[in-house]
């Protein structure tokens, strides 16, 4: 931390912030909903767009996105009420009653959240403000910027952005149904970011609803208010509306490669070298690593890992490129596709058969899976002795897991640490994201994998950051540690808190007591007020 509180504050701060944020945080014991149905109704919210557990599509909305099936199933807690904003207007109501209510709101724009806190909470009664239908995109090509509303998706947005101008883009995720309003505001990053960074670096503007409920923009905000939902994550501090973002240059033709290596093919070896070097590449050549357990007719269980690439160029070059740092891939002109930038985005979802670029509106879940993820970042390669280990930790388990180790530098490396919330910059070279399928083995099945994720992350500890021991926002993992919904204290939170943003979390928590002092918006693992009044005492 920049600035080391003394263990006697950290108590100060416990009882102080528990008994300033108490006042907001009074339990409702019988909230009847006719009355805030009311309230919404007299703040021109129409009922048409309310949905309580009585109405017929009450289920189909709240499943419309949900993710992560772990959260589908009869006993996880279901908000009271959906609410489906067509206006803004309507986010400010939805805001002032539930404040006046004293009910707790959660926001959900893609449906993506690894924990499901965007539709599920622990502490109920809750409702859920459902963003999707404000989701315009303006494109503003004379620019280069676009305004995009939160409850668009990521696939949406490049959709649009390629229907204007076919050599303009946006460096954001992978997976085209990711919602504006969370993965933006968590940080994002996907095929581009050694290049451009993240989609959080490449936002000038943001329209947000405050826990007043006053609509804000990047000048009434303040310039900390608009760091803060630059990485920090936007349901700690307000509801995100739009953002307004940079357009990004993209070539006319790019190149991208899907190249799988078991191994007996060596993959060992190669996977040791690139981890040496992918990092380093031109700033132009993104190389990921897909790592999974895999077996052939003879049942012969192996590990196989893809190298899925993009380079923002024409094949000859990246062939010249690989050739020259990585030849242990063995390359060749056959394995590499020429397309634009926008084919590319359904080739990087998994759409590896010429899928039109139409798909990318189509916001339906592209999976049904339950899963569990963690994250990690490396501070320095693993060596070729690691990587068998790890590979057999792997093929002990019966485990249908995946590992994806993605490598940062390039532009990551330019942006100090502190310049958005998200401190995984120069130094952090690769991000590694572990994921496990839950099966449909019922509560003991699901404890076996869920065990099994937690036991290789135990593993691994010996290969990834430490103090902290770093891990990525929007990959959220309660496991790094949570809290009742409403007690969660400075000290408490710094725990994960530090591990998803390093030295930043102060700051965050300090912007937090400014905008936010009663704590309104939060959930299991959100940003807690700090007072500056106290840090001083
Ligand atoms: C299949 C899959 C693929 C992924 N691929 C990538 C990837 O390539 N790159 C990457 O960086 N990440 C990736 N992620 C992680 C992703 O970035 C996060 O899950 C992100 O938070 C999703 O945003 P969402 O709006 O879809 O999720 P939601 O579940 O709607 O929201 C996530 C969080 O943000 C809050 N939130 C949502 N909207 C708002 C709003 N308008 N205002 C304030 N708070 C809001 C929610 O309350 C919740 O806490 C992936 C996740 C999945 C499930
Ligand atoms: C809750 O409110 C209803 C009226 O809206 C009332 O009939 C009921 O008795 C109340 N329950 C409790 C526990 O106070
Ligand atoms: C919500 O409250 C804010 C002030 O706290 C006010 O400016 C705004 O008009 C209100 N909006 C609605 C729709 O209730
Ligand atoms: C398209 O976008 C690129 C990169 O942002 C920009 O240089 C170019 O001028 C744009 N073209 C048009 C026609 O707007
Ligand atoms: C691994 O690669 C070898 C050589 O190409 C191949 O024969 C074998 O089937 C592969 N194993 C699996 C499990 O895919
Ligand atoms: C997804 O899977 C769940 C069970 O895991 C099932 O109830 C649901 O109908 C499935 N949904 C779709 C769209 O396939």
């Amino acid at each position: 931390m920049n600035s080391p509180v003394s263990p006697c504050l950290i108590a100060l701060f416990s009882v102080i912030l528990f008994s300033t944020s108490s006042y907001a945080i009074t339990p409702i014991s019988n909230i009847t909903h006719e009355s805030i149905l009311r309230c919404l109704f007299h703040h021109s919210v129409p009922h048409n767009l309310l949905y309580t557990k009585s109405t017929a599509s009450y289920t189909t909305l709240l499943q419309s996105s949900i993710q992560n099936q772990r959260f589908n199933t009869p006993t996880t807690p279901k908000p009271f009420l959906i609410v489906s904003p067509t206006l803004e207007s309507h986010v400010q109501a939805t805001v002032n009653c539930s404040r006046n209510h004293g009910l707790q709101i959660r926001v959900r724009s893609g449906g993506h959240d690894y924990e499901g806190l965007s539709y599920v909470s622990h502490d109920p009664p809750f409702l859920v403000l459902d963003l999707h239908s404000l989701s315009s995109i303006r494109v503003d090509t004379n620019h280069g910027t676009a305004w995009v509303q939160a409850g668009a998706t990521i696939g949406e947005l490049y959709y649009r952005i390629a229907e204007k101008n076919k050599t303009a883009g946006f460096p954001a995720g992978l997976c085209p149904t990711l919602g504006i309003g969370g993965h933006l505001s968590g940080g994002g990053f996907g095929t581009m970011l050694r290049m451009y960074g993240l989609a959080a670096d490449n936002i000038i503007d943001a329209r947000l609803v405050n826990a007043n409920g006053e609509i804000l923009d990047r000048e009434s905000m303040g310039e900390d208010f608009f760091w803060a939902v630059r990485g920090g994550g936007g349901a700690s501090f307000g509801v995100i509306l739009a953002y307004k973002i940079e357009l990004v240059y993209v070539p006319p033709k790019v190149t991208v490669f899907t190249k799988s290596i078991n191994l007996s093919q060596g993959a060992t070896r190669v996977t040791s070298k690139w981890q040496r070097i992918a990092y380093k590449l031109d700033d132009r050549l993104f190389i990921r690593a897909v790592m999974q357990v895999v077996s052939d007719e003879k049942s012969s269980r192996t590990i196989q890992v893809g190298f899925e690439s993009l380079f923002l160029g024409e094949k000859e070059e990246l062939l010249a490129l690989i050739g020259k740092s990585f030849p242990e891939l063995g390359l060749k002109a056959e394995d590499c596709q020429e397309m634009s930038w926008i084919e590319s985005v359904p080739y990087f979802a998994g759409y590896k058969n010429g899928e039109s670029p139409s798909i990318l509106l189509d916001r339906k879940p592209q999976f049904n899976l339950s899963y569990k993820a963690k994250s990690d970042f490396l501070t320095e390669p693993i060596t070729e002795l690691g990587w068998e280990r790890i590979w057999q930790e792997l093929l002990r388990g019966e485990e249908q897991a995946t590992i994806v180790v993605d490598p940062y530098g390039g532009r990551m490396d330019e942006i100090s640490e502190s310049e958005t919330p998200f401190p995984h910059r120069k130094g952090s070279l690769y991000n590694i994201q572990y994921l496990v399928g839950l099966g449909e083995g019922g509560a003991k099945g699901m404890k076996k994998h869920l065990d099994w994720i937690r036991s290789f992350y135990q593993f691994m500890a010996s290969y990834v950051s430490k103090n902290p021991r770093a891990a990525y926002l929007n990959y959220r993992d309660l496991d790094l540690g949570s809290d009742r919904v409403g007690s969660t204290t400075y000290t408490k939170a710094r725990v994960w808190g530090r591990r998803y943003f390093k030295s930043n979390f102060e700051r965050l928590a300090m912007v937090k007591g400014k905008v936010d002092p009663g704590n309104f918006f939060r959930n299991e693992q959100s940003v807690p007020p700090l007072f500056p009044a106290y840090r001083s005492l």
